[in-house]
């Protein structure tokens, strides 16, 4: 399983039908790394391939910590044997490291999947952050808000979430300002 289009039939093998909602927001965000896969260079593909596979860890079949970007990269690593880039995008998308630290596996994640930094993490997330739960483009701030009521105060998502704003909101500025100053080739 190498090929971007492996990856997007995994994604849908293991969401679309225990998840349909979960698969439909995960195809807007393959679908908005595909459109900005371009700011990355020659990480194009680990973008878009990170992109579809970032929520397989809420996968029932996958679900074994509780906790979807460590079961996600888990299953990437054990049973794809997917490369260990790809892995860490997928362990630590959408600073997924301050909700494993109110989980109690910070230290796990962190060791199994060296954290990453930089445009392409910066990308990921943001595809993430400007897709709705079902798969629309929203606004980063829209998208915050979202979670927030979703979940609730004091919730650990909602909680992780509010933590990590401001970085998240730096991502998203970091990848639309590279997309201003980036020509598209064409
Ligand atoms: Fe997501």
């Amino acid at each position: 399983v190498e090929h971007v289009w492996d990856f997007r039939a995994l994604a849908e093998q293991l969401l679309a039908a225990p998840l349909p909602t979960r698969w439909a927001h995960t195809q807007g965000v393959g679908r908005e790394a595909e459109r900005i896969a371009f700011i990355v260079g020659d990480d194009a593909d680990l973008l878009i391939q990170a992109a579809w596979l970032h929520d397989i860890g809420y996968a029932p079949d996958l679900n074994k910590a509780g906790f979807h970007p460590l079961d996600g990269a888990r299953y990437l690593r054990d049973e794809v044997r997917a490369d260990a880039l790809l892995c860490r995008l997928v362990a630590h998308h959408s600073f997924a490291l301050n909700e494993a630290r109110r989980r109690g596996l910070a230290e796990q994640l962190a060791e199994e999947f060296p954290p990453v930094q930089g445009l392409l993490l910066d990308a990921l997330t943001c595809c993430d952050m400007t897709t709705s739960p079902t798969g629309e483009p929203v606004t980063v701030e829209a998208r915050l808000d979202e979670i927030a009521s979703r979940y609730g105060e004091g919730d650990i998502v909602a909680e992780s979430i509010a933590e990590s704003r401001e970085a998240i909101l730096a991502s998203v500025q970091a990848v639309q300002s590279t997309i201003a100053d980036t020509p598209s080739s064409d």
